[in-house]
């Protein structure tokens, strides 16, 4: 029996799904600030886990089946309505993250207007990256207009680049890499005067401002309160802190959400109605996701929030105070981006906080604005530890020095065409960036070079893919991706001989 089919008892399989755990970051702590955030409640994460559990199997597909999904659902957007001054009209949908519920909301604009035969929709430059997904995916053309100095969108640019083929204008609240809120009024504005949708992506704000707002705290309007805006996505699956896979669409009207529905009775199985991309939906984070929103409640949120902001308050404080690093912006909410001045080096920072136990994430450059480190603060981080870890790695990446990507590989990178790249010419940049495993190789990798591997410390490859043009940077890293999704090889031997 090989290694990869034989079945293993219940105890072997704990011990190996804990041995595989020890790989990962942490999602517990606060000290991880990306991709996950920790509210720090054990019971309620206890809750939420049941509550995942003994839904795992139901499915989403047909609410008529499984009634209990969509009681839930609808409570979350009953929930959601109250953050979002949402009107009576609002309806919403759960969907399986962030990225999908920009994908709808791009799908549904698109779908809204058959008479555009080439459809677009307007982005700051700062817009997620999901809504380059949804272009890719659905045929709308991304109109990306810069943002302004501050790195907000720009109203008036993007009212001027409304054109008679936008389906949409999308705007921010706050934008993943900066942590700054667009203003929504402007932006919604110059989209009703043209009759277009306007999409506010709060996927990472979406439970924080409302609460923000409440601790009296200056927030910029972006809710539905704010004429023009047509729909919402809000992530329950960040701040909301439910399990992953869960976050929420949320359109002012039921006409606007309508394009989103697909309906196929041709064929011979049953008629196929879903108002997601996905058909089949686990029970698991619908459920979880009601748990710990109805477990926490509005009160548990505003606490929640109050701590999350005062954290990211101290921490912004500290950065602006330690000498080589400088704020991207003033948070507007819980995410900080910082940038390293003269000598210091953000990636070498990154490495140094990781060396301390701290997941920051690092940002390579965009436009005028060099690499920079991005944290997305829980109400579990401890800005004190934050801010003595970070004075420590930043006197350690200043006596380390900075890395500076080779000039002529910098040349180099910058001659080269992605688009006709061929497997083997990525598998030497990899080995070049230090990608792939070298000495005692263990697997034949596409090339005949080593297995993918990410070095312990990444200061140089991040540099090397900083200096690489987007494209190429792209391309790089999908050639790596998929050398790491690979099977691991079989042993040799015949097939069906004992492990
Ligand atoms: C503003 C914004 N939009 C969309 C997304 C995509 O969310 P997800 O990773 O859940 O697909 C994120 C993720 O961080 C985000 O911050």
């Amino acid at each position: 029996m090989s290694p990869h089919t034989g079945p293993l008892g219940a105890h072997e399989v704990r011990a190996r799904l804990a041995a595989l755990r020890q790989g990962d970051l942490p999602v517990h702590g606060g000290r991880t600030l990306a991709y996950v955030y920790d509210a720090g409640l054990a019971e309620v994460d206890a809750l939420a886990r049941e509550a995942v559990a003994a839904f795992a199997g139901s499915n989403g597909l047909d609410p008529t089946a499984f009634p209990s999904l969509l009681a839930m659902e609808n409570d979350l957007v009953a929930f959601a309505a109250e953050l979002l001054d949402a009107p009576e009209t609002m309806v919403g949908t759960l969907t399986s993250g962030g990225t999908e519920s920009c994908l709808l909301a791009v799908q549904g604009a698109r779908d809204a207007r058959p008479d555009v035969t080439r459809p677009s929709m307007v982005l700051p430059d700062t817009a997620h990256a999901a809504f380059h997904k949804a272009a890719h995916y659905f045929g709308v053309r991304a109109v990306v207009v810069p943002t302004t100095a501050d790195h907000r969108a720009d109203p008036a640019a993007m009212a001027a680049a409304i054109d008679e083929t936008t389906v949409l204008v999308v705007a921010s609240a706050p934008s993943y890499a900066h942590g700054v809120v667009d203003p929504v009024a402007e932006v919604a504005a110059a989209a009703a005067a043209a009759g277009v949708r306007c999409h506010v992506d709060a996927c990472i704000g979406g439970w924080v401002l409302p609460y923000a707002a409440r601790l009296g705290r200056q927030v910029s309007p972006w809710t539905f309160a704010v004429p023009g805006v047509t729909s919402i996505s809000t992530d329950l699956h960040k701040y909301a802190y439910a399990p992953k896979g869960a976050s929420l669409l949320l359109h002012r009207t039921p006409a606007l959400r309508r394009p989103q529905y697909f309906a196929d009775a041709g064929w011979p199985g049953y008629t196929m109605l879903n108002a997601t991309l996905q058909s089949t939906r686990s029970g698991g984070p619908v459920a979880g996701a009601w748990a710990t929103v109805r477990a926490i409640g509005h009160d548990g949120y505003l606490e929640l929030t109050r701590r999350a902001l005062a954290a990211t308050d101290a921490i912004a404080d500290g950065i602006a105070g330690l000498d080589g690093l400088r704020l991207v912006a003033q948070p507007d909410s819980t995410l900080v981006g910082a940038t390293a001045e003269g000598a210091l080096d953000v990636f070498t920072v990154c490495d140094e906080m990781a060396a301390r136990g701290w997941f920051v994430q690092p940002q390579m450059s965009f436009g005028d604005l060099p690499a920079s480190l991005h944290l997305a603060v829980s109400a579990t981080t401890d800005p004190d530890a934050f801010s003595a870890a970070l004075t420590d790695a930043v006197a350690a990446a200043r006596a380390a020095g900075p890395v500076v990507a080779d000039p002529e590989v910098v040349a180099l990178l910058a001659a080269l065409d992605p688009a006709t790249l061929g497997e083997e010419e990525l598998d030497a940049l990899l080995a070049a960036g230090g990608l792939t495993e070298t000495g005692d190789a263990t697997g034949d990798a596409a090339g005949g070079g080593g297995g993918p591997v990410l070095p312990e410390r990444m200061a140089g490859v991040n540099a090397l893919l900083d200096a690489a043009p987007a494209r190429l940077r792209e391309a790089v890293l999908v050639a790596f991706l998929d050398r790491l999704a690979r099977p691991a090889p079989l042993p040799a031997g015949p097939v069906g001989s004992a492990e």
